[in-house]
């Protein structure tokens, strides 16, 4: 029997990660592997079902991705999509062409054959194409199931074989059948619905028993979701065995370190040791200007003392990361949008120095999954909302050498940037939202006197990823009562302004 899930091979579609999210959605767990994976990668992964993305290769193209011929011969149900789908009709023996009439954007479907794969659904919807090739000669084994005005083969199968294939997209929303087709793929291979965030907690404190068995775990908090959800399952499964060490390096934002101990050690009762590194860290980012070389040394530092922490710990035998989905397919596919990989890690180098092994329990998970599994664990809700914060702290929105006092200063115009996002109802609508201290000074009329102050930017982009990003439209009143509130309340400040540059060709943080 293979396992309850689905494996899908990524061809490199800038939607890859959406057909898992899905399938997951749908109750069924789904990894992806990359197009070049080997027949026993995709063997040894067992799947009840596989599904191919899309793709921009043309498949006669000279060094587009092939399909692998083992994913034929398991025998369990497969479904092509775009690219997937030409791939399945060029290795079966069908023809393609490029499209005269290429298609971007909707397209109105119509079900012309019979399928368990379009089961109660409309007959007509609208779907999402975006393709250049087509199938021009289906291969005999294929059954037209579905058409549009361009394009007279959209749908195939070979029912008796269980193999599918659609040339547009159901993982995307505008494809009104998409979450029904896929739910039918799912039936059609027997797949039960058994994905869910309860369930993955059970599961993920067994294994991670198993795992570490009466040793001892270290994890570094930082405060964010992923670090505290990380720690807080652990203590579930494993209890006084974890240790918690949270490195304050002077650059977090106002009450954080508070807030973790009171809000979440107290209340899961962690066994944390917070260290106060602020000075070490201030003394050697003095009159650094250059924002590698601080974020180097904030690398750095960080590293020197977690290590000398954890070592009067005495014998330790595993590091708890918080590495999520993402990460791990960023860094094993050379195609699509994984071909961009970020290289934010707040602990990077950690666990190759510190020759312990990893303990990962997030591994599998995409973001809002695990703000599900920190729902499931009882974290209140503005905690597992909180917008990215990056590892660097507050260093990288100072701009230039950072020293405590400017560092105070920011820290205040952002506790009101925080409060008027959350009281706006707009902090859970937008990715980020910040404020940047200038290395500037400007002239000002503050009573009857001149003022010669700071200027503070303020930052607030959507995204879905952070990869790319746009400047949020926020609403004029909403920028004006910010603007009033810092240079009324934070003193040293006497001017706001507001960036309006997209991501690319600038960057989120300004260093
Ligand atoms: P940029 O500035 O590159 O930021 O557009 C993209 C996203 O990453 C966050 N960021 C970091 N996160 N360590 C982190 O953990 C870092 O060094 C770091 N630098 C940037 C940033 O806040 C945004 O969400």
């Amino acid at each position: 029997m293979p396992q309850n899930k689905v494996l899908i091979v990524d061809f490199g579609s800038q939607v890859t990660q959406l057909i898992a999210r899905r399938v997951r959605e749908a109750g069924v767990y789904s990894e992806v592997l990359p197009a070049w994976a080997t027949a026993e990668e995709i063997k040894g992964r067992d799947p009840g079902a596989i599904i191919l993305s899309g793709g921009p290769s043309s498949v006669t193209d000279e060094n587009a991705p092939a399909l692998n011929p083992v994913i034929l011969e398991m025998g369990v149900p497969v479904l092509g999509i775009c690219y997937g789908l030409q791939l399945l009709s060029h290795a079966l023996g069908g023809e393609l062409a490029r499209s005269e009439d290429r298609e971007y954007g909707p397209a109105e479907l119509e079900i012309v054959g019979d399928s368990p794969l379009f089961e109660g659904l409309p007959k007509n919807s609208r779907a999402w194409m975006s393709h250049g090739d087509k199938v021009k000669k289906q291969p005999a084994c294929f059954n037209v199931l579905a058409s549009t005005k361009n394009l007279a083969v959209a749908a195939v199968s070979d029912e008796s074989k269980k193999i599918y294939g659609v040339q547009f997209h159901p993982e995307v929303h505008h494809t009104e059948i998409g979450e029904g087709l896929i739910k039918n793929f799912l039936k059609i291979a027997g797949l039960k619905s058994d994905w869910n965030m309860a369930s993955f907690v059970e599961r993920s404190m067994e294994t991670i028993r198993r795992q570490v068995g009466d040793g001892k775990v270290i994890c570094a908090l930082s405060g964010g979701v992923d670090s505290t959800v990380v720690a807080v399952l652990l203590s579930k499964a494993i209890g006084e065995n974890l240790h918690c060490i949270f490195v304050d390096h002077g650059l977090l934002r106002q009450d954080e370190v508070a807030e973790v101990r009171d809000k979440i050690a107290a209340h899961y009762k962690l066994n944390l040791t917070v260290i106060d590194a602020s000075d070490l860290f201030l003394s050697r980012l003095k009159d650094v200007e250059d924002p590698e070389k601080k974020r180097k040394i904030i690398g750095h530092t960080f590293i020197e003392v977690f290590e000398t922490e954890a070592a009067k710990l005495g014998k330790v035998d595993f590091l708890a990361q918080g590495t999520v989905y993402p990460d791990v397919i960023e860094s094993i596919s050379p195609l699509g949008p994984s071909a961009v990989i970020k290289s934010h890690h707040n602990v990077g180098g950690l666990p190759e120095r510190m020759n312990m092994a990893l303990v990962e329990p997030l591994r599998e998970l995409f973001k809002d999954e695990v703000r599900a599994v920190g729902a499931e664990l009882g974290l209140p809700h503005d905690f597992i909302w909180r917008q990215p914060f990056p590892g660097p702290g507050l260093a990288i929105r100072v701009i230039g050498p950072v020293d405590k006092d400017k560092l105070d200063v920011l820290r205040k115009a952002d506790v009101i940037v925080q409060e008027e996002l959350r009281s706006s109802g707009l902090y859970e609508k937008i990715w980020q939202g910040f404020a940047v201290l200038l290395p500037l000074k400007t002239v000002g009329v503050m009573g009857d006197g001149r003022t010669y102050e700071n200027v503070v930017a303020l930052r607030a982009v959507t995204s879905v990823d952070a990869m790319t990003a746009d400047w949020a439209r926020l609403p004029y009143d909403f920028l004006e009562t910010i603007s009033r509130r810092i240079i009324n309340e934070v003193a040293g400040v006497n001017r706001v302004v507001y960036d309006i540059s997209s991501k690319p060709p600038s960057t989120i943080e300004w260093e």
